[in-house]
């Protein structure tokens, strides 16, 4: 089996509902708006543009397995799960859509940009819709208490005021002449990027009725994993606001190093099989490459 698929193995069936109903939201989206507008067929195509290919799904992904690892209980045979799934693959759109904008991108998933397609000015209120389209579906859910409904809410606020706040730190960075601190280049990775993935794990936790001390855990376990992210990102990308190449190699080798030890000495059991595979599959694709790095 591949690494993702062993990975995401534990909530595909949840995965795949969250796939549907992303299409049914995406549907929807008109609906008791201008639905005898004639424009209203090109709102549509606007919106649902960025869906006629497939994303990762990560986000998703992580508040799955972050709701099973802390226990679903009673949330079991509700929809809750999966609305709150499909919800925060509905922000990431948003903010996917806007980032084309600002980074004047023609291309998005192998596919022309929806700025690209339809103009600026359209992305940037598709954008909005589905952003929009993430309230409606978490305040209206039925399944959930509403002080959890409250804490989603005001959880994915904040969350989005600081992916801008790293947008615009990074649009900062780019206007200066000379590269970013490092520190201040790990700020704005953090605002823009870690954040929603740190929200979507502690999310997981809430959802799930968590211990307060699970839900940090989680959160920043989300945290560690987005700064990976787009580290790796950027570096693949060569992108020109990286600070410093070789010293990121570095640190990010004795990470990997360190991660497999960990694994290494931790008890045997069926979680930790798992957790191996998962190490050394990562590592053994990584290592070399940060490890050149350093020499
Ligand atoms: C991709 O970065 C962009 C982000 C991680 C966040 C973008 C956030 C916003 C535009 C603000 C949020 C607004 C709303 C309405 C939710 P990148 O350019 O490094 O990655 P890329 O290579 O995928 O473009
Ligand atoms: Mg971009």
């Amino acid at each position: 089996m591949n690494t993702l698929r062993y990975i995401i193995q534990p909530v595909s069936a949840e995965l795949e509902q969250v796939e549907r109903n992303l299409s049914v939201q995406i549907s929807r989206i008109a609906d008791g708006h201008a639905v005898t507008n004639t424009y209203s067929r090109l709102a549509d195509r606007v919106v649902g543009h960025l869906f006629k290919t497939h994303g990762k799904r990560l986000r998703p992904l992580l508040f799955l397995l972050s709701a099973r690892s802390a226990g679903v209980g009673s949330l079991k045979g509700t929809d809750a799960l999966i609305q709150v799934g499909t919800s925060v693959e509905l922000i990431h759109s948003a903010s996917l859509i806007h980032d084309d904008v600002i980074d004047e991108a023609t291309f998005r998933r192998d596919r022309v940009s929806v700025n690209e397609r339809y103009g600026n000015k359209i992305a940037v209120l598709a954008g909005d819709i589905l952003y929009t389209q993430f309230y409606s579906l978490v305040s209206t859910l039925a399944d959930l208490p509403a002080e959890v409904r409250l804490r989603l809410l005001e959880l994915f606020t904040t969350v989005t005021r600081r992916m801008c706040f790293g947008e615009i730190y990074e649009e900062r960075m780019r206007r200066q002449r000379k590269p970013p601190e490092f520190e201040d280049y790990l700020d704005t990775i953090d605002n823009k990027t870690a954040s929603l993935m740190a929200v979507c794990c502690e999310a997981g936790g809430v959802v799930a009725g968590a211990p307060e001390e699970t839900v940090e855990t989680l959160r920043l376990y989300g945290y560690h994993l987005g700064m990976a992210y787009q580290l790796l990102d950027d570096l693949d990308d060569g992108d020109a606001v990286y600070p410093d190449n070789s010293r990121i190699g570095e640190s990010a080798a004795r990470h990997v190093r360190s991660a497999m030890e960990t694994a290494a000495e931790l008890p045997e059991n069926e979680a930790t099989t798992r957790l191996r595979a998962i190490v050394d599959a990562v590592g053994g694709a990584r290592i070399p490459l940060a490890a050149s790095q350093t020499a």
